[in-house]
């Protein structure tokens, strides 16, 4: 079977995975899996703008409670449903009063003659869309009227910890570096070591510019999973520190609470970590992502939200910018998110670029791999990782990124 799979990746281009709009292989790959597109706090009264994979739309909630994802431009004349008034029975446009139900099907139209039925012909674009513990997921994919399962996640579905929607974040260049970001650990030992990750009991096993910890990829039903160890604290011992990418786009961190909280690592190098840190990617364009992150943490700190908050506000960068430095990322070192946003955003996109691969970018070409065959997947019509199938939305889907000590 494996002649099979070289087959399939030869059949999408490096190229191809960046570019994410209607009718490419990775737009239609990425059109079989539930997206997630707002924040549900984002959502209020108003209609929201949002851009999915190329796709510009109106996300809003009825007077009645629903949720709506359709097309932006009325389909009348074009005006921005943006603008338009939320009612009992959905949305209005603004210039001519055209109303839409969640269902994108037009139920008034003021200005025709009384007996008209023609608003009964009009049906605009609309898309699925669900609520799960705090994110607005959306469908954009075939079979609108029969879309696959959302997926319960863990971190989302769970009840009885403590969960954490943080703001949402928007960034301006193609999605795939940062996702293909996670498959390359070993940025963290280097990039990141201005973070102050290796000035801590957990730091100094894991981000040590000079003596890096071994990197393990490991290909999974869902994707891939990034494994570091170190030689452990005893004998029969080791450190672990797993990072977790699930397919379409979802990335979880297991090391969030040793890194970012610090919180006394004894206890938790016997248990684990007790935080699901997990990031959900929403390319918008091919220049455009929106990155929406959860917290769920069933430890017994009640603080342990607060805690993050603080340490996270307190990474800013130190290094001195001087005046005559003109650069668009300056300062940045100091700062997890923006040391990544500047490698990330300067490197252009993938396929576009020059490359030299090495040794240190196995986890990059593995993953890259079971991207590729994703999508060929999804180009067949076969279903790729990921997707949930029919039958078994009832599973809560569990992303094990155990970080800790645990016995060779
Ligand atoms: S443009 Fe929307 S009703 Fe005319
Ligand atoms: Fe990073």
């Amino acid at each position: 079977m494996k002649s099979n799979g070289k087959k399939k990746t030869k059949q999408v281009a490096l190229a191809d995975i960046p570019r994410v709009g209607p009718g490419t292989p990775a737009g239609e790959w990425l059109r079989r899996y539930w997206l997630a597109v707002a924040a549900v706090d984002e959502v209020k009264d108003i209609p929201k703008a949002i851009k999915v994979l190329g796709e510009e739309l109106v996300l809003f909630r009825d007077l009645e409670g629903r949720l709506g994802l359709v097309g932006e431009h009325c389909p009348h004349r074009g005006t921005s449903l943006e603008y338009g008034d939320v009612e009992e029975r959905g949305i209005r446009c603004p210039y001519h009063g055209w109303l839409f139900d969640v269902s994108g099907q037009c139920l008034e139209q003021p200005a025709e003659p009384k007996d008209s039925v023609f608003c009964r012909k009009v049906k605009h674009l609309s898309y699925a869309v669900r609520e799960q513990g705090g994110l607005i997921f959306a469908y954009l994919g075939p079979d609108q009227a029969e879309p696959p399962p959302l997926p319960r996640y863990s971190c989302l579905a769970e009840r009885g910890g403590q969960r954490q929607i943080e703001p949402v974040r928007h960034n301006d260049y193609n999605w795939f570096n940062f996702f293909e970001n996670s498959a390359d650990p070993c940025h963290i030992c280097i990039l990141h070591r201005h973070t102050g990750y290796g000035e801590q009991s957990w730091g100094d096993q894991f981000f040590s510019y000079t003596e890096m910890p071994d990197f393990d990829f490991v290909e999974t039903d869902y994707g891939m999973k990034v494994v570091m160890t170190k030689p452990g604290p005893a004998a029969g011992t080791e450190f672990v520190d797993t990072m977790t990418l699930a397919l379409p786009s979802i990335i979880q961190v297991g090391d969030t609470e040793f890194v970012h909280v610090k919180v006394d690592a004894a206890k938790l190098m016997t248990e684990g970590s007790q935080c699901e840190h997990v990031l959900f990617l929403t390319p918008n364009d091919d220049e455009h992502f929106t990155i929406f992150t959860v917290n769920y943490y069933t430890g017994s700190d009640p603080r342990f939200f607060d805690k993050l908050k603080e340490m996270r506000a307190a990474e800013v960068p130190k290094e001195e910018v001087k005046p005559y430095d003109r650069r668009k990322y300056m300062p940045f070192k100091g700062n997890v998110r923006q040391e990544d946003i500047m490698s990330q955003s300067t490197q252009g996109t993938l396929g576009a670029r020059a490359e030299r691969l090495a040794t240190s970018d196995k986890g990059v070409i593995l993953f890259r791999r079971i991207i590729r065959e994703a999508i060929s997947a999804a180009g067949k019509g076969e279903r790729p990782k990921g997707v949930v199938s029919k039958g078994r939305e009832q599973g809560i889907v569990y992303y094990d990124s155990f970080t800790g000590v645990r016995k060779v």
